[in-house]
């Protein structure tokens, strides 16, 4: 097989943990939608937790064309213990539908949320996919102010070099460090967002919140900023921002 199958079992079991943890029981058994779903891990979890429909939309499904091939996805279902039975994997960019998809139990933004340019529209696009009483799931990477919130963590580690992309010359140090073009596309796309703002983007399109947890400052990084931190602009970033990793929300829509 083409695919990186020991990547794939990672994502599915992420994604399957997270709708284990913080989904109820007869809602997992419901409709499901995978906001940004990648290589469709989400969808192939949510299928293992019986959901009756277990659709995934993203906007390329060449995007992990280096170590996913989209025709080998019930190939990789079955390695990982899941099928393909109540699974759809549609290809398309959000932005450019015309309109929501009609009645969702529950949905979920895994690792996506941070991707796209106008977050508010795409969770307002999702409420109106889901039915009265129906879920959203939304977790996220390491948020733009964080100390890896380029997400390039490979060139820039948080232990030596936290918060690189905050700093005069990030360009520079990008391209003298040869950084390849896909990194750098997926680097210029993220949103700048604040766990503030998605949660304020949750209860401004009709959630409910029922869970949050954020990720808080503590005595290790408050030593890395003062290490690493000096050159921070701190005029037009709030110094709370820069220990805003990961957020996750469930949200029950009103
Ligand atoms: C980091 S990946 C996460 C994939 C998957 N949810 C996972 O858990 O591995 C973010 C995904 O969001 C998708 N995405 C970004 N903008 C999108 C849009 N406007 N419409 C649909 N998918 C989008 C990307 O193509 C990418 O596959």
């Amino acid at each position: 097989m083409f695919s990186n199958v020991s990547n794939f079992r990672d994502r599915y079991q992420h994604a399957h943990n997270k709708i284990n943890w913080h989904i109820p029981d007869p809602i997992k058994r419901g409709r499901f939608l995978d906001v940004g779903c990648g290589t469709g891990n989400g969808v192939a979890a949510a299928a293992a937790h019986g959901a009756s429909l277990a659709v995934g939309i993203d906007r390329s499904f060449g995007e992990f064309g280096h170590e996913f091939n989209v025709d080998e996805f019930p190939d990789l279902c079955d390695a990982v213990g899941s099928n393909t039975d109540s699974a759809l994997l549609l290809e398309g960019n959000i932005f450019d539908l015309k309109m929501p998809f009609p009645g969702f139990d529950y949905a979920m933004m895994l690792d996506s949320a941070e991707h796209v340019p106008d977050l508010e529209r795409i969770i307002k696009w999702t409420s109106d996919s889901l039915r009265p009483g129906g879920y959203l799931l939304l977790d996220t990477c390491p948020l733009f102010y964080s100390p890896v919130g380029s997400h390039l963590w490979h060139w820039f580690p948080e232990a030596s070099d936290p918060w690189a992309h905050l700093k005069p010359g990030f360009e520079q140090r990008c391209h003298d460090a040869g950084i390849d073009a896909w990194n750098m596309d997926r680097y210029r796309e993220l949103n700048k967002v604040t766990h503030q703002q998605i949660v304020d983007m949750f209860v401004g399109t009709g959630f409910e919140i029922i869970e949050e947890h954020r990720s808080k400052t503590n005595p290790e990084r408050e030593a890395l900023f003062q290490r690493f931190g000096s050159d921070i602009d701190l005029s037009t970033i709030q110094k709370e921002w820069l220990f805003e990793d990961w957020i996750l929300l469930v949200g029950r829509k009103i």
